[in-house]
């Protein structure tokens, strides 16, 4: 069986496949944005190549078809020093732009947190592997994949300052609410969780050690357009409108379980103002020359909505009633809720979420009716 943190409430963002009439498209989500200022270009070139050596071989083996043709020559290379380079105007009171590695730039939070970054002048290289799917070893991912990048960026002159995404499933069997970072987070309660706490201690190790600037973001179940297929809100939204019953977890003693819904506009707020407030990394060529920041911040909604009502608002947008099939949520199951305390973010990055569920969802709504062509009345593909 899969975790069933998958099929809930994934808290956090992950690898994806997108089905949709026909066509298939492969999403990568596991994020970690490299930012520097424009003279660290070339520094980061090199970031994204050795970090991405054996994404691409993959990628090239098993993508070669449709994407071959379109990377690697001049035109190719010209594009990327376009995209990289920032764009906002000589004497921007917002300065002169940064020029970021977005990992997993095709996923849900990296494609937004990308065309984010460009619409305000900075500069993006994205890097993607394209992978099918969840890989059921995160473990790679989010542990080999995640040394890899720090790897790379601790020998980088100038270092890189890292803004990463962790997640708010750390917080695991913690009980005490609302969830602030200084809460313990030793208490996993899936496999993914477990592998993005090792990535915090991990981090932490290369901030120590090397002088890298780290700040790692718990996201709080995100949600919105282009948001994971697997996600409850996302197959539910499916599953209603093709009459299909949905299946409702309850916690014990019949408590709903409830969950603290970031729309993806919030997040990308969140991690923009990371990029903006995080410190210079202090080592060169693999040497620490001082102490460099190191932050965790939740990024949350602060109010956390049951399934039902949930489900209920997905109701009101969709206009269909949905066939509700509730089982009880067993022992080894995802935590009951997450609920954040958003303080420090709230301090120290200006960030401030602006997006209730209802409205969140609304958006979401419209999007999947235009994306996936439904008309009211005929089956959905
Ligand atoms: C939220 O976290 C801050 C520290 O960041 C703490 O001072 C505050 O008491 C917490 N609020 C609640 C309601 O727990």
């Amino acid at each position: 069986m899969r975790a069933l943190e998958d099929d809930l409430f994934p808290s956090t963002p992950g690898k994806v496949k997108i089905e949709r009439a026909g066509g298939t498209m492969n999403r990568q989500l596991h994020r970690c944005f490299a930012s520097t200022s424009t003279m660290f270009l070339w520094a980061l070139f090199l970031v994204a190549m050795t970090a991405s050596y054996l994404s691409f071989q993959s990628f090239v083996d098993t993508s070669s078809k449709y994407f071959a043709a379109s990377w690697g020559g001049l035109h190719w290379e010209r594009q990327i020093r376009a995209s990289a380079a920032p764009r906002r105007p000589p004497g921007s009171a917002a300065g002169a732009g940064m020029s970021v590695l977005v990992t997993g730039a095709s996923g849900f939070v990296g494609a937004h947190c990308s065309l984010a970054l460009r619409k305000r002048g900075d500069g993006v290289v994205g890097i993607d592997n394209f992978n099918a799917y969840y890989d059921p070893s995160y473990v790679h991912s989010n542990v080999a994949g995640l040394v890899t990048l720090l790897e790379a960026c601790k020998n980088a002159d100038p270092q890189p300052a890292i803004v990463w995404a962790s997640s708010s499933s750390v917080y695991g069997l913690n009980d005490k609410v609302p969830f602030s970072e200084s809460h313990r987070t030793d208490q996993p309660a899936s496999l993914y969780a477990a592998t993005k706490k090792a990535g915090e201690e991990i981090t932490h190790s290369y901030n120590h050690i090397y002088g890298l600037s780290i700040t790692g973001l718990r996201f709080f179940t995100v949600y919105g357009p282009w948001g994971r297929p697997d996600m409850a809100y996302f197959s539910f939204t499916r599953n209603i409108l093709q009459g299909k019953p949905i299946t409702v977890y309850r916690g014990k003693n019949h408590v709903d379980l409830a969950r603290d819904f970031t729309y993806i506009d919030d997040i990308v707020k969140g991690c923009l103002g990371s990029l903006d407030t995080a410190g210079r990394s202090t080592g060169t060529g693999g040497k620490k020359r001082g102490p460099a920041p190191y932050r965790i911040f939740n990024l949350g909604n602060t109010s956390p909505v049951t399934v039902p009502t949930l489900v209920a608002i997905l109701e009101k947008h969709l206009r269909v009633k949905a066939r509700k099939h509730v089982v009880e949520m067993p022992g080894n199951g995802d935590v009951p809720f997450t609920h954040a305390n958003i303080s420090l973010a709230r301090q120290q990055l200006g960030y401030k979420p602006a997006t209730n569920l209802d409205a969140g969802l609304k958006k979401f709504v419209k999007w999947y009716l235009s994306y996936y062509g439904y008309t009211r009345g005929s089956k959905n593909l």
